[in-house]
């Protein structure tokens, strides 16, 4: 057995990046391959040194011609979209970017995952968008609260200093609707003020709740599946916000199932998963909690997919937009962040929280 083989020194720190590298001789063979790449291409750093790394992706004649241009520099730095291929894996798609070094013979290739890098930037502008809108929520609510109460104030006094019943109709619906706006003013208002009560949390005891809760509104032709990962760690956390964060969640679902439930064959499922080394939002956490919610329903409309977590988006008649805004903003209290991936049959909203 060949011993193996040691990182030469001044690669070392590579091998501590997360980004996929690869220092890559002018004719393509490779000096060294970092350990997130030696992980990514399943393959070990003995079997990657000196082979052609140009044979790695599906393309090869690209990064020959990358590798030839800086040769002959053309340039300094070379950015292009490739493939890359996979031992026993699917092929993963990459954006290349080969930087000239200081050494006259060598190169570095950096990887990064497209689909990693695309879902990045859509979680943080999730969880940018989630602040903005608390923001926006609490002006607005304040703007809405202030003169609300001088309009049923004044539509009281009204009341009194007319005698006709035909007119104090018209007073009881500005009370009414002015009544009704103050419910709503005061739900936008809650999650912000309500202060963030810690303990430990056993999430399946909170899908517990959720499932009893649903089946008592929704006892008919509706079947609730838990697929729990029993070896989830309680951790700290609002045990009443994330029932309610759940609750929301799941009563979308079912009442985007109404249809089934009348054929009988509605489905929601509740999956619990502990994951390891991800990243969202702009941290890396070393262990976080998956909560997936799923329905076999019709799915998110297409025409609000992109806006669902916004405040006052609904695509229901009646409905107040305001259940998955409150579901995020709590669940970012948790320091954490809902994602949706919606298809016709398949709904599947899941809810990520940090593990300590
Ligand atoms: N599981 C789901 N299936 C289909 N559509 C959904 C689902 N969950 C949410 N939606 C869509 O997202 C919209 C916004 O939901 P939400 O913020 O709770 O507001 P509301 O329920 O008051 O409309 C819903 O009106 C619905 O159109
Ligand atoms: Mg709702």
């Amino acid at each position: 057995m060949k011993p193996p083989v040691p990182t030469p020194s001044r690669f070392q720190p590579f091998d501590l990046l997360a980004t996929l590298v690869a220092v890559v001789r002018s004719n393509g063979s490779v000096v060294f391959a970092n350990a997130a790449l030696e992980d990514t291409l399943g393959i070990s750093r003995r079997t990657i040194q000196d082979s052609d790394f140009a044979l790695s992706f599906t393309e090869p004649l690209v990064l020959r011609n990358a590798l030839s241009g800086l040769n002959r520099n053309e340039f300094a730095v070379l950015r292009y979209d490739a493939v890359l291929k996979r031992m026993n894996r699917e092929l993963l798609p990459v954006h290349v970017i080969v930087t000239q070094t200081d050494h006259p013979q060598e190169v570095i290739v950096e990887l990064l995952p497209l689909e990693q890098q695309a879902r990045q930037e859509r979680e943080e502008r999730l969880m940018d968008q989630a602040s903005a809108n608390k923001e926006l929520i609490r002006n607005l609510a304040h703007e809405i609260k202030n003169p609300l109460g001088g309009i049923r104030g004044a539509a009281q006094l009204l009341e009194m200093e007319i005698n006709s019943k035909e007119l104090t109709e018209y007073t009881q619906v500005i009370i009414h609707e002015a009544d009704r706006l103050q419910t709503l003013v005061d739900r936008l208002l809650a999650p912000h003020r309500r202060p963030h009560v810690v303990g430990d949390v056993n999430i399946h005891e909170v899908c517990e709740r959720v499932r009893s809760l649903i089946l008592a509104e929704f006892p008919k032709g509706l079947k609730v599946e838990r697929d729990y990962d029993a070896s989830l760690p309680e951790f700290r956390g609002d045990h009443e916000q994330l029932i309610q964060t759940v609750l929301n969640i799941a009563h979308n679902a079912c009442q985007a199932l109404s249809e089934r439930m009348v054929q009988g064959d509605a489905k929601l499922t509740f999956r619990t998963r502990i994951s390891r080394q991800v990243t969202f939002g702009k941290q890396r956490y070393k262990l976080a909690l998956e909560l997936h919610v799923i329905d076999n329903g019709p799915g998110v409309p297409d025409s609000i997919k992109d806006r669902i977590f916004y405040p006052l988006v609904s695509g229901r008649e009646g409905g107040s937009g305001l259940g998955l805004t409150l579901a995020q903003t709590f669940v970012q209290q948790h320091h954490g962040l809902i994602e949706c991936d919606s298809e016709p049959g398949r709904t599947d909203f899941k809810i990520l929280i940090p593990l300590p």
